[in-house]
């Protein structure tokens, strides 16, 4: 008898080991399925994001008109990934490809570290670099150093610790020239980064709204001296908004001695440079939509204009209206309604877009609009 309730007792004690055993195994799996996928989204959020191939080659018919320009072309192309373009992906150095900006003037730095900035938050995989002149890394005896300079210093590290870019600082672009004048630098710089097989250019002050095409025409181009965004739609010649490049101490040496001999700007030298049509950018790469749009084509819009499809048609929109200093001035309201869009759709893209800007100034920059007055137009007018 006692041996049996001996034994009973016996069982009930492995019974209830066996149940908290089981428990404490449900509880483990459950914590570690759940662990595991929280570790997954985690790694899905870290990982950069691989940009969708281009679209194949095919036979686009040019657009011609302003307003074409301005016309969304329907949003981007449905696009197969196909295995060895994912692959070529996979397999991709992106610590070789990198999207620069350049400045030469204090003014200029908030909006090149901004779109910089666009492109850590849209986790780019590519490289972000920034071309500064190297007289602003100069430091002073006391350390003190006037408003501008601070700001300028604060950007800088700004740049460089909250959005990992690399600083590059640069040398006038003629041995000699003077270091302080915003003229002695040039966009032939960008041939000096031979350690990049290519790198992207845009012009700013402007918005980025989807760095994934970008990706796609940095990682699957071909590595070209020069492939520019076309000046016109009818490609008779290239601009500066958006130069797709591979250095080469070649091409920067040739930039360098032309620029030695003759004082002339970087869009005219780099158009006695470099011919056309073979230095524009394929009109099969630029088939994905607007990739470069300016705020001014928006007055020039066609009926049925929809600033939704207008937004996801396009990749970046340069805020450059020829009658306002900029988006970094705050332009008195009677001034931006005498050439905001009349189309209301495109007025209010237009207006959003500079909101935007000033927004996404405030929050990276930490800076207001700068202070308009008329002085700042006229030194602008001086300078073209
Ligand atoms: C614009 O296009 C979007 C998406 O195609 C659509 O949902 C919206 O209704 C359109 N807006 C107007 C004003 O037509």
């Amino acid at each position: 008898m006692g041996r049996l309730l001996l034994t009973s007792s016996q069982v009930s004690v492995v019974l209830s080991a066996a149940i908290i055993f089981l428990f404490t195994l449900a509880l483990f799996l459950s914590g570690y399925v759940l662990q595991q996928r929280y570790v997954h989204t985690l790694q899905a959020a870290i990982k950069p994001r691989l940009p969708k191939p281009l679209p194949p080659p095919r036979a686009i018919p040019p657009p011609t008109l302003d307003a074409k320009w301005a016309r969304p072309m329907g949003g981007r192309p449905e696009i197969d990934e196909t295995y060895a373009q994912y692959i070529a992906g996979q397999t991709m150095d992106w610590s070789r490809l990198g999207y620069v900006q350049v400045v030469r003037e204090h003014v200029e730095l908030c909006s090149a570290v901004m779109l910089l900035s666009d492109l850590h938050r849209m986790k780019s995989p590519a490289k972000r670099i920034l071309m500064f002149p190297r007289l602003w890394l100069a430091t002073s005896e006391d350390d003190t150093y006037g408003p501008e300079m601070s700001t300028t210093r604060r950007l800088l590290r700004t740049a460089a610790r909250r959005y990992g870019v690399t600083l590059m600082p640069m040398e006038p672009i003629v041995e000699g020239a003077d270091d302080t004048l915003p003229s002695s630098y040039s966009l032939a710089s960008l041939y000096s980064l031979v350690d990049y097989e290519r790198i992207l250019y845009l012009q700013g002050p402007g918005l980025l709204l989807d760095a994934s095409a970008l990706d796609s025409l940095l990682a699957f181009s071909k590595s070209e001296p020069m492939a520019a965004y076309p000046a016109t739609p009818e490609r008779t010649d290239l601009s500066t908004s958006l130069l797709l490049i591979h250095p080469s101490q070649q091409s920067f040496n040739q930039l360098r001695t032309l620029r030695a001999a003759t004082h002339t700007t970087d869009l005219d030298m780099f158009r006695s440079t470099f011919s056309v049509p073979g230095s524009l950018l394929s009109e099969w790469s630029l088939s994905m939509g607007n990739v470069v749009y300016e705020s001014q084509h928006l007055r020039n819009v066609i009926d049925g204009f929809n600033a939704t499809v207008f937004e996801q048609a396009t990749t970046f929109v340069r805020l450059s209206d020829p009658e306002i200093a900029g988006p970094e001035y705050d332009i008195p309201f009677s001034d931006r309604v005498k050439i905001r869009p009349e189309n209301v759709e495109a007025r209010e893209a237009w207006s959003k877009l500079y909101e935007r800007f000033r927004q996404r100034r405030m929050e990276v920059c930490g800076l207001d609009l700068e202070t308009y007055s008329p002085i700042v137009l006229e030194g602008l007018a001086a300078k073209d």
